[in-house]
């Protein structure tokens, strides 16, 4: 027997119903390389970045000024790649965070240096930014971020631990400074070195009192399918464990339920496609983050060289995308926590009406081939 679920219903429709020209967030990937990062765990570990020239500056400004009034939640991150390694990626920054986008950014934090620290705390509006720590030393840093050797001083120094402990120290106090409203946040994937006792709280000890959250997490599976071998064992209990240990402070978030590094084959229909878009350094336009990449080369729906973005959200390949399913159709399966998250809530829909063919459930034919006259836009904050 299958319930009614009024939740996965509603959000269902509310998906149907959602015009596919107002983005709630956009990924960048501006990035160009990860330095002398070569983090085994990587989601895109191994896989090729699409070929083709970076966008450059004044780009990924036309990208923000496409937009319009909308004001999408900007992540700025990569997969394969580091951002902060895009040479112009203060002033992306800027073209974002002057418009008052909000804008979150993920990054090893390498080369966060003054001039994007001054870009991420310029203007107002939300700014969120990420360090993936992954260590609370410099040796289990260097190990599980498989940090290549080098003979030059400066690339080696700019990933080291001490650098990395550095510039967040110095993002700390200018946010205290000029944006106390700015998060900064470390996250940390938990592999052998981190399960060891006392590990997890040498690495809060060194950043409670300049980052606002340090989240916790064990890594999913990568995008090829291989799963880590220095993953921890027990993975339940140690996150418990870590659950009692941490009780009482506040900046600790552990992701309880990251334990299961599998992917969800819960839903066979992509609902999140529908808000959401990624664009890769040499601006091609995906469904979501996790597809950026050539493996994935199918799942593009345009460039934003050759066709302005708005005319690329209304395009009838992004369109038919959404009716796709993923498994023999657009062939992913590889949806990050959040992505999965909402896709597998919503898939409950079709498991309590036992709906055969979710297509013919597809959004009203209307929206499809009428656009609405006047597009419901988002007011700057
Ligand atoms: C792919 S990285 C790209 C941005 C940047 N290079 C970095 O490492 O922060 C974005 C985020 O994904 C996380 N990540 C990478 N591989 C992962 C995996 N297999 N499981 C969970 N998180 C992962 C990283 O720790 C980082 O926080
Ligand atoms: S986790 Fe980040 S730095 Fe490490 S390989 Fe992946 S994209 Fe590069």
């Amino acid at each position: 027997m299958t319930t009614f679920d009024y939740t996965s219903d509603y959000f269902w429709r509310l998906a149907l119903a959602h015009d596919p020209r107002i983005l709630t967030q956009m990924e960048l990937h501006p990035g160009l390389n990860c330095g002398l990062y070569r983090c085994k765990y990587c989601f895109g570990h191994g896989q090729a970045l699409n070929a083709g020239p970076y966008l450059t500056g004044e780009e990924f400004e036309a990208i923000a000024a496409s937009l319009g009034e909308l004001r999408p939640t900007v992540i700025i991150s990569g997969i394969a790649t580091d951002p902060l390694t895009h040479p112009d990626i203060a002033s992306i920054l800027g073209s974002f965070r002057r418009r008052g986008f909000p804008v979150g950014l993920y990054t090893k934090g390498h080369n966060l240096d003054a001039s994007v620290r001054e870009a991420l705390v310029e203007g107002p509006g939300e700014c969120f930014v990420t360090i993936s720590l992954d260590a609370g030393n410099a040796v289990d840093y260097e190990r599980v971020h498989n940090i290549a050797p080098t003979r030059n001083s400066e690339m080696a120094y700019a990933a080291s631990f001490e650098n990395i402990l550095g510039n967040i120290r110095a993002l700390s106090a200018l946010k205290r400074e000029v944006k106390p409203d700015l998060k900064l946040r470390a996250s940390i994937l938990v592999f052998e070195e981190m399960a060891q006792p006392g590990k997890l709280a040498e690495a809060v000890d060194l950043l409670q009192d300049d980052v606002d959250l340090i989240r916790v997490a064990i890594a999913q599976d990568r995008n090829d399918g291989q799963r880590l071998e220095t993953l921890p064992q027990n993975r339940e209990k140690l996150l418990s464990r870590f659950v009692e240990e941490f009780e009482g402070n506040p900046k600790v978030r552990i992701l309880t339920n990251s334990h299961t590094p599998t992917r969800s084959t819960a839903f066979s229909r992509c609902v999140v496609q529908r808000t959401q878009v990624t664009i890769d350094k040499s601006g091609n336009v995906f469904p979501c983050p996790q597809v950026a990449l050539a493996p994935y080369r199918n799942l593009c729906m345009g460039n934003v060289r050759e066709m302005p973005l708005p005319d690329i959200l209304v395009s009838a390949k992004r369109k038919a995308m959404f009716g796709l399913d993923v498994d023999t159709e657009l062939k992913c399966r590889i949806c990050d926590r959040k992505d999965e998250a909402i896709n597998a809530a919503v898939g409950g829909h079709f498991e309590a009406f036992n709906t055969a063919s979710p297509p013919a459930r597809e959004a009203p034919a209307r929206m499809v081939a009428e656009p609405v006259a006047e597009p419901i836009f988002f007011r700057p904050r």
